[in-house]
């Protein structure tokens, strides 16, 4: 099969390109659309670190190829801060409550749970846990992430 043209919306701007169908939606974002913000850590659906938005589902852009997404709109943790350009409040979130250390997950987990957020406002602490245990962090022992999800759901940190 040849190279077929897609045409994706990302963070409201719409890319166009003519890619190899092997192309994945992670290589497509990084490469043909600069954004580097999405991480490629293990390139088979495990760590989370490629999550993105595609028309408004969370999923993991390693395991989406470019053209399955074409048509459709995608959102980058570029896209995820206010209109502004401050922090949305999942990534002050983050900031506050040292969500982070090394930052290499930290997209993914942000994008993660800026979707979760909006479908489960109000989260029990076994939602927190089973949201987050698609995105893997090497570095924290996820007390200050489940604390930032915790205090974005308005239930304090
Ligand atoms: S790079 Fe996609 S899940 Fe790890
Ligand atoms: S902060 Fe380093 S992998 Fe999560």
């Amino acid at each position: 099969m040849g190279d077929v043209p897609v045409e994706i919306r990302v963070n409201g701007d719409l890319r166009t390109a003519i890619v190899a169908p092997r192309v994945t939606l992670s290589d497509f974002i990084r490469e043909r659309c600069g954004l580097t913000g999405t991480h490629i850590g293990c390139e088979h659906g495990v760590c989370g670190a490629c999550t993105v938005l595609l028309d408004g589902e969370a999923v993991r852009s390693c395991l989406v190829f470019a053209v399955q997404a074409d048509g459709q709109d995608v959102t980058t943790i570029e896209g995820m801060g206010g209109p502004d350009g401050g922090l949305s409040p999942v990534q002050e979130a983050f900031r506050h409550c040292h969500g982070l250390q090394c930052g290499f997950c930290t997209p993914g987990f942000v994008v993660s749970v800026t979707a979760f957020l909006r479908d489960n406002p109000e989260p029990t602490d076994a939602q927190i846990t089973d949201a987050l245990s698609g995105n893997l962090c090497r570095c924290t022992g996820y007390q200050g992430i489940v604390a930032a999800v915790r205090s974005v759901s308005g239930r304090g940190s």
